[in-house]
Formats: structure tokens, sequence, C-alpha cells
């Protein structure tokens, strides 16, 4: 029996924060039920006390989910949580995710206060949130860098305060993965009643580790993993929602399971690239243009052996139509060959051999050759044999 995650989405608080990316209140309600047909458990919608528009969203977002739950940030102060807890106070599953820095680089230059005002905050806070919700999420904020010791104290502290979760931060993306894993089992062996809340894994990009670092994670006991689709999110992004759902699906050693639907992940990424006008990057895994294209001549003949040789995903579990054997002056015979069978033309070897060669030449000239490319030197052949 394997171990449930909980997908925890931030791609409209976490991601829509990024200069560029906001949305209106009809475009966010559309990726929210794209999110929850996915099958996100926790949809993160928005922090209501920053501006009226985002209260509005949160609000609408409340009334029309009813599968997924609906959380709302606040900072550790008793407005924002009353705001929050207005904004989601028509959702099905509420939740209020509340909480404030806890590395010393935090607590000493940002919040101007000690570590015991942190945690008597922290502990008020969750309390507070108590009032208006059962599901509370603490976040400590810079937990990436905060002391082990103090840390501990501070989820232990939150954690009798009725938090129903806590999350454990990477705000800059500075840890390695054995590090980050390494604080979560830290806390899982302890915290005094840990295991009354799960624990929580939110990775930024900073270093290109977010993914690697949700996973150690996971593989050292969270049970809840914040992410958006195509991993945007302040600065280099936070960790990408459909690379952690396939590590988990490709790798069923780890016994970790998700209620993610794979086969919508596609049309949601597009869905969330065009509504946020932010284009993703060809090389991008799972969902970029060019994850399921294959370009050089051993590779393609690999594939139209044997998709398995080089790819270990079927792009329809992501909802990616096939892959691509793109044309280009480092394509084989066998690539041409299959190309040209899929525009229905059917050629014995030597003549393959043949047409090869005035193909390799037009490839070098156009770089990619389509199928408009492909008939036209085929008309041509035709003509001179
Ligand atoms: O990166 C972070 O620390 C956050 C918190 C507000 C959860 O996004
Ligand atoms: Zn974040």
């Amino acid at each position: 029996m394997s171990d449930k995650v909980h997908i925890f989405d931030t791609t409209l608080r976490d991601g829509e924060q990024v200069p560029g990316c906001q949305l209106n209140t009809e475009q966010k309600l559309v990726i929210a039920k794209a999110l929850e047909e996915v099958g996100v458990d926790i949809i993160e919608a928005g922090f209501p006390v920053s501006s009226p528009g985002d209260f509005e969203s949160v609000t609408a977002l409340s009334k029309a989910i009813k599968d997924s739950s609906i959380c709302a940030l606040s900072r550790a102060v008793e407005k924002d949580i009353e705001v929050a807890a207005e904004a989601i106070k028509y959702a099905q599953r509420p939740r209020i995710h509340t909480g404030l820095g806890t590395s010393d680089l935090h607590i000493f230059t940002k919040l101007k206060s000690t570590r015991e005002k942190v945690l008597e905050r922290a502990v008020y806070a969750v309390k507070y949130a108590k009032r208006f919700v059962e599901d509370v999420e603490f976040y400590a904020e810079d937990a990436g860098r905060t002391d082990n010791e103090y840390l501990a104290q501070v989820v232990e502290a939150v954690i009798k305060a009725g938090a129903t979760v806590v999350n454990i931060p990477d705000t800059t993306g500075f840890c390695l993965p054995e590090m980050y894993g390494e604080k979560i089992r830290f806390l899982k062996e302890n915290v005094k009643g840990v295991d009354n809340a799960i624990i929580s894994a939110h990775c930024h990009n900073d270093l290109g580790l977010a993914t690697a670092n949700a996973m150690a994670a996971v593989q050292n006991g969270a049970r809840q993993i914040e992410c958006t689709i195509n991993g945007i999110g302040e600065r280099a992004g936070n960790t990408a929602l459909e690379e952690v759902v396939l590590v988990m699906k490709k790798h069923p050693s780890l016994n970790l399971d998700t209620r993610i639907d794979t086969t919508k992940l596609y049309p949601i990424s597009q869905l969330v690239s065009t509504s946020m006008n932010m284009p993703i990057q060809p090389n991008k895994a799972i969902i970029g243009s060019n994850a399921f294209s294959h370009s050089s001549g051993i590779h393609q003949d690999g594939v139209i052996k044997n998709r398995e040789n080089y790819e270990i995903i079927d792009p329809e579990e992501v909802g990616v139509k096939e892959s691509l054997i793109v044309l280009t002056a480092r394509s084989g015979r066998a690539a041409l060959n299959f190309r040209l069978r899929k525009i229905g033309v059917d050629l014995p070897t030597e003549e393959l051999d043949n047409i090869y060669q005035k193909f390799l030449e037009k490839a070098d000239e156009l770089s990619v050759i389509r199928d408009e490319e492909l008939k036209e030197l085929v008309a041509e052949y035709l003509k001179v044999v």
C-alpha cells in the first residue's frame, strides 16, 4: 500500500504574484476548475488581505470549488487572518495558511524581533486562525535557513496550538536535497506530536533544486508538496507539480502516490501558460515542446524500433498526443522513412538512399524539414526519376 502525498497547488498565489502573471477572477476560476479536475487536493487561491481584487477572487473560488480544499494565505497578523477567513467562508473545505519568518536572518533583520517573540506570535496566529476554521496550516518562512533545533520548537508549539499542517518552506531555494531531507527527518524524529500534523514541503528553484528538494522531503516523511503548474513562482519559481507527480509515478518503489490524473497535465500546462502569458521553455521536463521530440539519428532509430529506448514516459500518459520525430540534418534514413510513411510515401531501400542525399542538402539549408517540405522533396525527386 503506498502512502498518499497531498498535492497543494499554489499557481494562483505564489505563481500569480510574479509580475505579468496577474489574472482576473474569471481566469482564476477557469484555472481553479481545471486544477480541481486534475485532482489537486488543496488550491491556494490567494492572499485576500493583499487587495480587494484578490479578496474577490478567493471568495469566488470558495463558492465554485467543491472537491479541493480552498486555502487563503495570511501573515501572522489578526487582520490578515480575519480577512482570509471571510474570503473562504463559503468553501466546502476551507484552510487558512498563516505564518512568519523563523530564520535568524528574518527574525533579526526583517521582523526586528527575537526567537521567543516569534514563537509566541506563531502560536497565537494558529490559535487565532482556529477560531475561524478547523484546518490551519502554519508556515515557518525561510525554514530552509532556520536552525533545526529552533525550528523543531516552533513546529512542536504550533502543532500543540492546533496546526493541522506545518509548512517548512525553503523560501530562498538555498537547500541541497540532503540538507532539506535531513531537516524534515529531524522534525519527524524530534518533534513531540509530529504525527498529529502533516509536514509540507514548499521549495523554490533558485538553484534549480526545487523538485529534488521536494522529493527529498517526501522521502523523509513530508506528506504534502506545495507546487505550481509549469513551476512558475517567485524569482526562479516553485517546485513544478507535473515533475513531482511524474517522479512518484515513475518510481513505484518510493511507495508514494497522489490523486493527480496525469493525462490532464499537458492541457492544464497550456492553459496556465496562455492565461498568464508565460511561455514554457522548450526543454521543460514533462510538458515542454521538446519533451517528446527526437532529433538525433541514433535516438530516432531507437525510438522507431521501440519507444521505450529513449522515452520513460508515454506521451499519452501526460496528455500529449504523440512523440515527434523531427527531421534535421542529424536525422538518419530510419527517421526519413518513418516520416515519409506518415505522409503516405513508401519507398524501396534503394530509392530511399537516393532521396536521403537530397533530403540532407535541403535539411542543411532549412534546418528543420516539415511535412510540406518533405512533400515538395518527394515531388521533385519523382519528377527526376
Ligand atoms: O516561499 C515561502 O516561504 C512562501 C510562504 C509564504 C509560504 O511562499
Ligand atoms: Zn513560496
